[in-house]
């Protein structure tokens, strides 16, 4: 396999084609972002982190029957994944209200939402991503009505496995934003798991573990995706 031009670069991960029209290189680099673009940073060890952080998730997702996107690491910080044709949608599940929806519904943070909500909101930095239903999904051609249930379905899937792997760390699965896409038809997990796309807090003292770190400006951002992945059992190296 040989990784050829970059087909476009992300705010922290870029994508290159390979000599397989199949296949593409993910380059998982240490630029973070949050609020759309407008805070920036680059985190020591993050690519490194990220990209064999999410090798196990997606491995241990495809193991439980939930079709991903990965094939496999190619180095510290690059994978090989399925092309896949996007769909330009993100889905959220919420087992605990934080982020978005406490200032949406004025809810409080921490309350446990029974059973899991489900949220869709439109990939578009220049809008903000803004929440969408299942209606808009349709009325403008983004998926079709089997690809929403099956999006949802492998949403909730992916809760199913994660939220028990992670309590077995001692951590709570507060949220998550998933991203799809097509591979030859059919609806495939894509893009990344990492502490970068989800909320997890330490099951005793509610410590947040993830990207809020870096919102929040909590500090030892890298340490504590270290400190997840080290809880599930994972090494890194650098
Ligand atoms: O901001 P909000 O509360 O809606 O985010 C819900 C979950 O989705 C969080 O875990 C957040 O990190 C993730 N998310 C993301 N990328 C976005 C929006 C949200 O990874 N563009």
């Amino acid at each position: 396999m040989e990784k050829r031009d970059e087909l476009y670069a992300g705010k922290a991960k870029s994508v290159f084609t390979t000599d397989d029209p199949d296949k593409l290189v993910i380059v998982f680099r240490d630029d973070t972002s949050a609020f759309d673009g407008k805070k920036k940073q680059a985190l020591d060890r993050k690519g490194a982190v990220n990209n064999q952080f999410n090798a196990a998730i997606m491995e241990k997702l495809q193991a439980a029957g939930v079709p991903t996107h990965f094939e496999k690491l190619l180095s510290n910080n690059e994978c090989l994944v399925k092309r896949l044709e996007m769909i330009p949608v993100e889905c959220v599940v919420r087992n605990v209200a934080a982020g978005s929806i406490v200032r949406r519904l004025g809810v409080e943070e921490g309350k446990e939402l029974n059973p899991p909500t489900f949220e869709m909101f439109l990939k578009s930095d220049a809008l903000g991503d803004p929440m969408i239903n299942e209606y808009h999904v349709r009325s403008f051609g983004w998926a079709t009505d089997q690809q929403i249930e099956t999006m949802k379905a492998l949403t909730f899937k992916v809760n199913d496995v994660l939220k028990k792997l992670f309590l077995d760390g001692n951590m709570l699965l507060v949220d998550y934003k998933l991203e799809f896409g097509l591979f030859h038809g059919e609806v495939v997990l894509g893009d990344e798991f990492s502490p970068d796309g989800c909320r997890l807090w330490d099951k005793d003292t509610r410590e947040k573990m993830d990207k809020d770190r870096f919102r929040q400006d909590l500090g030892n951002v890298i340490e504590a995706y270290e400190e997840v992945g080290h809880r599930l059992g994972m090494t890194f190296q650098y």
